[in-house]
């Protein structure tokens, strides 16, 4: 499965199969994780939590909520050397490459911000003073039963995560609220964004916005949701490769230049541009 194949495959998997994942490719992921490209000059760390009751204790259990994650052989812990946003923005950017790895492998994965525990990550992967745990992943392979199958598809539907808004709501010409359509843009940019546009957000709000200029694409956020907007930033800089348009990422964050250039509105963020 190439990488593009793997964002269309990629969802959120809620139930996993116990057994854990074979520890080559666990190696396999951490090394990616160690060795991607990223956005800060000292990475987040991604540590590991393996074992179902161990994740239980890290993952907590709250009976009807919307993070109900069962079963995780594995947690990706992604810890940040400090608290900030762009320690926050580079997380998403790591650890959604290794997601998307992972899916390559026929593994499922569930980034978690909301139901868990950060303390008792923590504690599992031991942290060095000023470290932060910022978000966990479960990793395995999904689970096959008739009832592990269910739930997964059930929460995910009921938390409407098969919904991604239109690219014509999500991306404007030249200046904020200006129309874009894909009809009139080079094909290569709308493949590109279409693929940014199927990464995850926390509760899926797709907080994301893009701004096609003739020389580059500007990304902001309309709430402060540094993760998601690495993750979309990943999607966006993988799928560019993929289809051979080169460019590069440069953040940009909070940058009232970028924001008047844009004609950004008050409450939205820029983050970045990309560049070719
Ligand atoms: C940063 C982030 C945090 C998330 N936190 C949770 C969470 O706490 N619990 C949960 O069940 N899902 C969580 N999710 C999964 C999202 O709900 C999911 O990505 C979104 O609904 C889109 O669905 P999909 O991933 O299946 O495409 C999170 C996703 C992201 C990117």
């Amino acid at each position: 499965m190439d990488i593009l194949a793997a964002m269309w495959r990629r969802v959120s998997v809620r139930s996993y199969d116990v057994r854990p994942v074979e520890q080559a490719l666990v190696e396999r992921l951490l090394g990616l994780a160690r060795t991607t490209d990223h956005l800060t000059e000292v990475p987040p760390r991604i540590a590991l939590v393996s074992g179902v009751e161990r994740t239980r204790r890290v993952l907590t259990y709250m009976i009807g909520s919307y993070g109900l994650v069962q079963n995780a052989p594995h947690l990706l812990v992604g810890v940040l050397p400090e608290e900030s946003d762009m320690a926050r923005l580079d997380l998403g950017y790591v650890l959604e490459q290794v997601v998307l790895e992972a899916t390559r492998l026929g593994l499922g994965t569930c980034w978690v911000t909301g139901s868990y525990d950060a303390r008792r990550a923590g504690e599992a992967v031991g942290l060095t003073p000023g470290e932060v745990v910022a978000a966990v992943c479960a990793l395995g392979y999904p689970a096959r039963d008739r009832w592990g199958r269910f739930h997964s598809r059930t929460v995910r539907y009921l938390a409407g995560g098969h919904r991604r808004k239109p690219l014509t709501e999500i991306v404007f010409s030249d200046r904020w609220g200006e129309p874009w359509s894909p009809d009139s843009a080079d094909p290569t940019l709308v493949a590109i964004l279409e693929h940014a546009r199927l990464a995850p957000s926390a509760n899926n709000r797709q907080p994301w916005r893009f701004i096609v200029r003739p020389d580059y694409v500007t990304l902001a956020l309309v709430r402060p949701a540094p993760i998601d907007g690495g993750i979309v930033m990943a999607h966006f800089a993988l799928a560019s490769a993929a289809l051979r348009r080169d460019g590069r990422w440069e953040v940009r964050l909070r940058d009232d230049t970028l924001a008047r250039e844009c004609g950004l509105p008050q409450r939205v963020i820029p983050v970045a541009v990309f560049k070719r």
